[in-house]
């Protein structure tokens, strides 16, 4: 989503907000742009679509000036032209922001009044105006900026440059994160950690309500109340070397190819093969005496939530809740006495989720987060963090985040199960084995990929793709359909296979392609014989299976896997999704890094 970096610098800015802003691509953006200060003028240029289109501008046109902001903008209100994209300026200021303010339509009304006009249609913009209207009433910056934060509703991470003061910035936090970069006579701001990557390493994190007065040598955070605050400073472990795609053609290839490696990692810190173990930080309660479990998350990584439900419920028998954040925190939730609430974001980030967790908290429950950006707001407000340890996750569609997330949350259930004593000893060390077996299965469905190439160009085409499994794998089938919709833009559904016959069997045709997933498990010969009733429908069913050698006669396809247990099939299943998305949008040209309307960190609600 929308990413900010500000410099205070003293050496040509726009070349080293361009270099940030590079790093910020991954997030997903419609427009950029930068405005600089030079000898007390404010100047900007700004460019619908990628970069490469503002790099052009900038290169006709240059921008002069050691301080500056930038902006990655992806579209809220407004549509992603020249005209919205930020910097938003008046004859005072330029001023860049992420998040919504709720409240735009009647400051718009109240500035339209005084004789304002406006340029765009963005809800930034009036906080510019607000913002200039009290620094022409003959408030002090400071004082200007103060009570402008105290009119705004919503979310926003604001950063601001002011026409005439060569050595000041401003910067507010307020659901949207934003975070301070020190340098040795020069400061920086920026919307994560990785904005800062090439600049600084030596972070503060703003907390909410947060505000920051910034010089070239001085840094003071305020509070909401204008309160002078310290806050610590953290020292990132981003890279500051930039993530590249090694030999691959994008960058979702190389996460989906690295997944045996990360997930060996990632299992590597929970699992002692030795012990027959798993290990788990420590927790500040008895993980024993949890009494429900209520897993929350948004798309893939609701989707890792729904897999780990059956692992919980089956190997810990405890109850568990999913739900995905956005509904989670209005429908009144009824939370257990000492529930354990279990929040997965890969970024850390993802604003429902984050107001899920809020709200978990405020009701007194343990709240544990699995997330990939160990620097996140999650993972700061959270009582225990489990790290998924995948590294960058570049591509927008998620992958080895995912399987990550779900080796991680099968360590968890089975910890969990030994805490309330449902499993013993020679069964948790059963399972640690079979999970360290994961990486190398993992591999040889890999290996395999060719196979997956050429059904995906049989999909490519389609209008409309099903994904069908049941049990552990029916999460897997909304996985690969997400994952189809995003990268392809095919519409794709995943159903439970049982469920087909009560409406969606009415879609298939002959031109209606499904992916079965259906391992050799308990209920492999009822997910065939769904396969079967499609078949009798002339649907093309491409079967995902290590068995089902018979049943596979007058298939469209059949991809072979290998064979694993309950805790691994969903993680080894996630992987011939994930290529025939790749493969299907390869040969649909589609731009699958950042695919269109898509943003990796999704940071309003
Ligand atoms: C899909 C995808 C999204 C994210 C979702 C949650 O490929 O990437 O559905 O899973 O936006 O993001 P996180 O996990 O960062 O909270």
């Amino acid at each position: 989503m929308c990413g900010i970096v500000g410099i205070l610098g003293t050496t040509a800015a726009t070349p080293r907000i361009l270099e940030s802003l590079k790093r910020l691509e991954y997030r997903g953006y419609d427009s950029a742009g930068i405005a600089t200060l030079n000898a007390g003028t404010l100047d900007r240029r700004r460019a619908a679509g990628k970069l490469e289109n503002l790099s052009t501008k900038l290169k006709e046109a240059p921008l002069q000036g050691n301080n500056g902001i930038g902006h990655t903008r992806w579209a809220t209100h407004g549509e992603p032209s020249e005209a919205n994209a930020h910097p938003h300026m008046t004859d005072r200021i330029a001023i860049v922001h992420n998040g919504i303010i709720e409240n735009f339509r009647s400051l718009k009304a109240e500035l339209t009044e005084t004789g304002v006009t406006f340029e765009g249609e963005t809800d930034t913009e009036v906080v510019a105006h607000l913002l200039t209207r009290y620094l022409k009433e003959g408030l002090s910056p400071r004082d200007a900026f103060h009570k402008t934060l105290g009119r705004l509703e919503g979310a926003f991470a604001l950063c601001v440059l002011i026409r005439g003061e060569d050595n000041l910035m401003f910067g507010a936090r307020e659901g949207s994160p934003l975070v301070v970069g020190l340098g040795s006579g020069e400061n920086y701001l920026g919307s994560d950690a990785m904005a800062l990557a090439s600049l600084s390493s030596r972070l503060i994190y703003l907390e909410e309500g947060d505000w920051v007065e910034m010089t070239r040598e001085t840094v003071q955070v305020y509070d909401t109340t204008g309160r002078p605050v310290k806050r610590s400073v953290s020292i990132s472990q981003v890279a500051s070397t930039m993530v590249d795609k090694g030999n691959h053609r994008h960058f979702m290839q190389k996460e989906i190819f690295e997944q045996p490696t990360v997930v060996a990692q990632s299992l590597g810190r929970y699992l002692d093969p030795n012990a027959g173990k798993v290990t788990l930080p420590d927790m500040p309660f008895e993980l024993a005496t949890v009494p429900k479990v209520t897993l929350v998350a948004c798309g893939t990584s609701y989707y890792a939530a729904l897999v780990a439900r059956y692992w919980i419920e089956k190997l810990a028998r405890v109850p568990v809740e999913v739900d995905i954040a956005s509904e989670f925190r209005y429908r009144a939730p009824v939370y257990a006495e000492g529930g354990l609430c279990i929040f997965i974001s890969q970024s850390g980030e993802t604003a429902d989720t984050l107001a899920a967790l809020r709200h978990a908290k405020e009701a007194g429950q343990r709240v544990l987060v699995l997330v990939n950006v160990l620097e996140s707001t999650m993972a700061r407000e959270a009582d225990v963090v489990l790290p998924i340890h995948a590294g960058p996750e570049i591509g927008v569609a998620s992958t080895k985040a995912f399987t990550c997330q779900l080796s991680v949350l099968a360590a968890f259930a089975v910890n969990l199960a030994a805490a309330k004593g449902q499993i013993d000893d020679p069964q948790e060390d059963a399972y640690v084995a079979e999970l360290e077996s994961a990486p190398k299965l993992m591999a040889q469905v890999l290996h395999n990929d060719a196979k997956l190439q050429t059904i995906a160009r049989s999909i490519a085409h389609a209008r409309d793709v099903l994904f069908v499994g049941r049990g552990i794998h029916y999460p897997i089938a909304m996985e690969g359909a997400l994952k189809l919709k995003e990268i392809s833009y095919i519409h794709a559904e995943g159903y439970a296979a049982g469920e087909l016959k009560h409406g969606p069997i009415a879609l298939i045709d002959e031109n209606v392609p499904v992916i079965g997933i259906a391992p050799n498990d308990d209920l492999i010969d009822k997910t065939v014989s769904n396969l079967q009733e499609i078949m009798a429908r002339q649907g093309k069913v491409i079967l995902l299976s290590d068995n089902a050698e018979d049943e596979a006669e007058g298939m469209f396809a059949r991809f072979e896997m290998p064979s694993a247990g309950e805790l691994v099939t969903p993680i080894l299943y996630a992987i011939p999704v994930q290529l025939l998305a790749y493969y299907a949008a390869v040969e649909k040209g589609t731009d699958v890094d950042q695919p269109r309307n898509l943003a990796k960190s999704v940071t309003v609600e």
